[in-house]
């Protein structure tokens, strides 16, 4: 390690950005590998509650901070018809899941999802297939979900075990259709119509609804921009949020993979500019939203795999990425980057939650484990429903602040991202009356990558950090490859 010879770097803590929504720390539960059976659903595990339900998953992601979860897909739901997942297990059929060449089994559905997500004090946020789906089936979702009773479907669901309906408020409207991996891929244009028509018929059964018209899968589709911009001149007046995706990977420059954040600044600042200059030729007034409702670290080199050569499988090893303290560090600073951008993203989805390209990681004979991604994730979920405040950022050194409600703590969230130097900050807290701090920790390994496995489960974990406050700045040296949160009390300014 080179030493820090060089003077401090001063982070200034400015103006707020906005709030950061509770809805900004969701994940996704997938029926994708071992997402939900062996995820977050193992009737035999030692764990098991009497519903099925892994009980060692759920602490953790109680644990985890987790305010919202996306379901039943992704690539899945594209292909999955809702009603084969309702109603007595034992008739509920086997199906082919074409998105990853698996058996789904159905014994895990809506009805089980609803109950998992009251179990794990989260919300639930559903998507209607729109891909080989259609907008009856749609509707008969809501139907089932959100009417109270005397209809068929809502009486099938109080039959089913629940008389009170879940009013489900976030609705996607189908799953990445600008990708030629989806099934039912459309063009800009047919996906507009469609989400049109689907969304005018939901809000005729609610209009307060809140609805999210796909957007792009990623940043490098060639119709990045435009499907954008043709979708959304075509829902501006029915939907609320637009949605994106991204995932990064190491492709052998850690350097750059480090700079991961850069990237996904770049891609929610075009997709806000491109969200307002909708609103400027539709002369709208709607607030819409970006929902990044996938984003992680994700070598998706390996998607192809999933492809070749293998049977059809129940609930296979699929995408089961070991996470390393340098994805850790990635996943972080891609947590500040969406608290940055506070003022457009209200709804973000850490993909996936459980064990496919999951935050934690479940075998049947143990106890499921955090992943180094965990970590970063669970510290920066507690400023949910805090003020961002705008905080500079220079060269290696990635920041971001909150402030709570009240205006008595303050947050810092400080990446490291260099690879041989250590970096000693001031943090300027002069401006929010800081008095002392309450708690540091640091993530930091001298193995970028170092990870989780059952037998060394916190090989990676949050370690105490020294930092002192002095003369209303936060005093702190961060080691290369480091990532740290450190929680701030202050004396809010009531003038
Ligand atoms: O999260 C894994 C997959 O990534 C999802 O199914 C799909 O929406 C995306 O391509």
């Amino acid at each position: 390690m080179k030493s820090s010879s060089s003077a401090p770097v001063t982070i200034r803590v400015g103006a707020p950005i906005g709030v950061a929504d509770p809805r900004l720390f969701g994940s996704f539960v997938e029926h994708l590998g071992r997402g939900v059976y062996g995820g977050i659903y193992e009737p035999g595990h030692g764990s098991a509650t009497p519903e099925g339900f892994r009980g060692d998953v759920l602490d953790l992601v109680r644990e985890l901070g987790v305010t919202v979860v996306r379901y039943p897909g992704g690539n899945f739901v594209s292909g999955y018809d809702w009603r084969d997942g309702i109603g007595p297990r034992a008739s509920r059929p086997r199906r082919l899941d074409l998105a990853w060449k698996s058996i789904e089994t159905n014994q895990f559905g809506t009805d089980e999802f609803a109950a998992w997500c009251r179990a794990a004090g989260v919300e639930p946020m559903l998507a209607v297939n729109l891909g080989l789906g259609d907008v009856k089936s749609a509707l008969e979702l809501l139907e089932y979900t959100n009417h109270p009773h005397g209809t068929s479907l809502a009486d099938e669901r109080a039959a089913n075990g629940a008389p009170e309906p879940y009013d489900v408020r976030v609705w996607c409207l189908g799953n990445e259709l600008d990708g030629p991996w989806q099934l039912g891929h459309r063009s800009a244009q047919e996906y507009a119509e469609l989400a049109a028509t689907t969304a005018s018929a939901m809000r005729m059964f609610d209009p307060d609804l809140e609805l999210v018209a796909v957007g792009s899968s990623n940043a490098d589709m060639e119709t990045f921009g435009t499907w954008e911009a043709t979708v959304l001149t075509r829902t501006i007046e029915l939907v609320d949020y637009l949605s994106c995706h991204i995932y990064f990977y190491d492709d052998g420059d850690l350097a750059a993979f480090l700079r991961s954040a850069d990237a996904l600044d770049q891609f929610l600042e075009r997709i806000a500019a491109t969200i307002e200059h909708v609103r400027t030729v539709t002369r709208s007034t709607r607030d819409v939203k970006i929902s990044l409702d996938e984003w992680n670290v994700w070598n998706y080199r390996d998607y192809d795999d999933i492809k070749a050569e293998r049977e059809f499988e129940v609930a296979p090893r699929l995408l089961e990425q070991t996470y390393t303290h340098a994805d850790a560090v990635v996943v972080g600073t891609l947590l500040q980057s969406i608290l940055r951008h506070a003022d457009s993203v209200s709804i973000a989805a850490l993909a996936q939650l459980v064990n496919a390209i999951g935050a934690i990681r479940a075998e049947p004979d143990a106890p499921a484990w955090r992943q180094t991604i965990f970590h970063p994730f669970a510290a920066v979920a507690r400023s949910a429903g805090h003020t961002v405040l705008a905080t500079t950022s220079a060269g290696d050194i990635s920041t971001a602040a909150t402030v709570s409600p009240d205006g008595a703590e303050a947050r810092l969230y400080l990446a490291n991202r260099s690879l041989d130097s250590p970096a000693a900050l001031e943090i300027d807290l002069s401006g929010i009356g800081a008095e002392t701090v309450i708690s540091a920790h640091l993530l930091h390994d001298d193995d970028p990558g170092a990870t989780n496995t059952v037998d060394a489960p916190d090989r990676v974990a949050p370690r105490p950090l020294d930092a002192e406050l002095v003369r209303g700045r936060v005093v702190v040296l961060l080691p290369p490859l480091s990532w740290a949160d450190i929680t701030v009390a202050c004396r809010p300014n009531r003038g």
